[in-house]
């Protein structure tokens, strides 16, 4: 392909501008590229390891590249320039400068089975839409024997972001091989072939095999999982405070909340995660880095793509929604008799309740008196006219989900409903998540309203939950949260 081979052709031209270097200067400078260039392999090489040990080799190359960039001096690019040919034609020269986008930036990989990978990454979006970039999986075992040589096979891509992509779009490559891949237990490498880019995706040891057959053998650790959307901008410490302790009640013992921190993630929302990363109900994963390549709504689709395979085996259910929305099981059941009674379904999607993110009922106000009331307390207005079907959300038994999107997967085995209405739903309090202000800003006495042409009706269902909600804080994590701030 065009794209790939003038790229081959930079990386050339910038290696050989390396050397050149390293021949022509003093000794020291050399001494200081070797060192540099020890730094960079040994950064590139550590982004391999898997991606479960919780050293962030992410933070290490983050460190090392800007100085290493920044001490190279840029590549003395020779400028072609249009030549006479002998029979008269002008032949013009195109320069080209900069790169518009990676063919391909990895993530993560994991195993999904004796003979089945998923590779999880970036890919330039126009290499996608004009080119048709295939991609092969290698399968290389750590130790050679005539029975378990080497394979390959054909990566099927799914491209599961629904052309939102940007400059990028998300990839996840489903990696199929005919017999089994390192099912031994020795361990061995999958390598990915993204055109003439070589990935090591994924480097497993023998010991990462067995836990993997341990995990998919055993009953999943977590009934519930949460794979959170990236967190972006100045999120309110209280009301991410009261998200956490209202799911953590609903979802129960064996939940867990993985929040991926895209920079909304400051200091006050970590003072208010802590408690509960403490007991072991949250994980923080840091993904400020993917801010660097542009794709839809800070790599929402990729972010939750790496989550559902690294949870797929661990999670009976898999959660998808935001930290604006409250997911409502109304009392005739509990959230475990609700589940069971859809584990014929591999997903189900949940209706919204969009609920005003500023009208409050005059019993709350006026203003100093509202400010002990929590969100979902007080802002007890529901907006009827958007209705319930849009902007459902939704979750998945992972063990049959091999990509997914935001609304939904369209990557499943089995089968989906969406009739749910009445036994679940979420309550949106859109506006509210990144809102460091008091959300209350009318206090009104109706049970009905219209607004700027928008009717609203009072809602109480929430307000219902609260007290047993700050219960459930305080017993669980004591009074650490009580002072926390808008
Ligand atoms: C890849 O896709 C196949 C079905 O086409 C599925 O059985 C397998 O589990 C998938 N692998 C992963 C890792 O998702
Ligand atoms: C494994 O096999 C490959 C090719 O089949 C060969 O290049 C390599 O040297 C072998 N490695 C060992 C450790 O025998
Ligand atoms: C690889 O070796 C293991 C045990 O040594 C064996 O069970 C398995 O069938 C072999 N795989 C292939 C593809 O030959
Ligand atoms: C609000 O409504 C109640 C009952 O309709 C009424 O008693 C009360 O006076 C009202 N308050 C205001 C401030 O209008």
């Amino acid at each position: 392909m065009v794209m790939s081979n003038q790229k081959e052709k930079d990386e050339n031209s910038k290696r050989r501008t390396l050397v050149g270097i390293a021949w022509n200067c003093a000794a020291e400078l050399k001494l200081l590229l070797s060192a540099l260039l020890f730094l960079c392999t040994l950064a590139t090489l550590l982004q391999f390891l898997p991606s479960r040990f919780f050293i962030s080799p992410s933070d290490i190359r983050r460190c090392l590249t800007t100085p290493t960039t920044a001490s190279l001096p840029p590549p003395s690019q020779q400028m072609s320039t249009d030549e006479m040919s002998d029979d008269g034609v002008l032949k013009r020269a195109f320069n080209p400068y900069g790169s518009a986008a990676y063919n391909f930036i990895f993530m993560s990989a994991y195993r999904g089975g004796a003979d089945t990978f998923a590779v999880i990454g970036l890919s330039s979006k126009p290499l996608h839409i004009y080119g048709k970039p295939s991609y092969e999986c290698q399968w290389v075992p750590r130790h050679n024997s005539t029975a378990n040589a080497t394979v390959t096979t054909i990566g099927q891509k799914i491209l599961p972001d629904w052309g939102y992509g940007r400059v990028y779009t998300v990839v996840v490559v489903n990696c199929t091989f005919r017999s089994p891949a390192g099912a031994d237990g020795k361990g061995g490498k999958l390598i990915l072939h993204a055109d003439s880019d070589i990935i090591v995706a994924l480097d497993e040891t023998a010991e990462e095999f067995t836990d993997f057959t341990a995990q998919v053998e055993s009953v999943p650790a977590y009934d519930y999982v949460y794979c959170g959307s990236p967190l972006y901008g100045k999120l309110s410490p209280a009301r991410v405070r009261e998200w956490v302790a209202y799911h953590v009640r609903l979802l129960g013992k064996k939940s867990h909340f993985v929040m991926h921190d895209a920079g909304g993630v400051h200091e006050g929302v970590r003072e208010v995660l802590r408690p509960w990363m403490e007991k072991g109900f949250v994980s923080l994963q840091d993904v400020r880095e993917q801010e660097s390549f542009d794709g839809y709504y800070h790599n929402q689709f990729l972010i939750v793509n790496d989550c559902l395979h690294r949870y797929r085996f661990r999670a009976k259910w898999i959660f998808f929604f935001d930290v604006d929305e409250f997911i409502f099981v109304p009392k005739k059941s509990t959230i475990n008799s609700l589940m069971n009674s859809l584990s014929g379904f591999t997903q189900f999607t949940i209706e919204q309740m969009p609920m005003s993110s500023t009208l409050c009922h005059e019993q709350d106000g006026p203003l100093p008196l509202a400010f002990r009331k929590w969100g979902f307390e007080k802002l007890v207005y529901r907006d009827v006219k958007r209705g319930v079907r849009r902007d459902r959300k939704y979750a998945v038994q992972p063990r049959n989900v091999f990509a997914t999107g935001v609304h939904m997967s369209q990557n499943t085995l089995g089968r989906t409903t969406y009739k749910t209405e009445g036994r679940i739903r979420y309550f949106h309090y859109h506006g509210t998540i990144a809102n460091r202000r008091e959300p209350c800003n009318q206090f009104l006495n109706q049970s009905q309203i219209t607004l700027d042409g928008i009717p609203y009706v009072m809602d109480t269902t929430m307000r219902e939950v609260a007290a047993a909600v700050k219960r459930f804080e305080l017993k669980t994590i004591g009074p650490v949260l009580q002072r926390t701030r808008q």
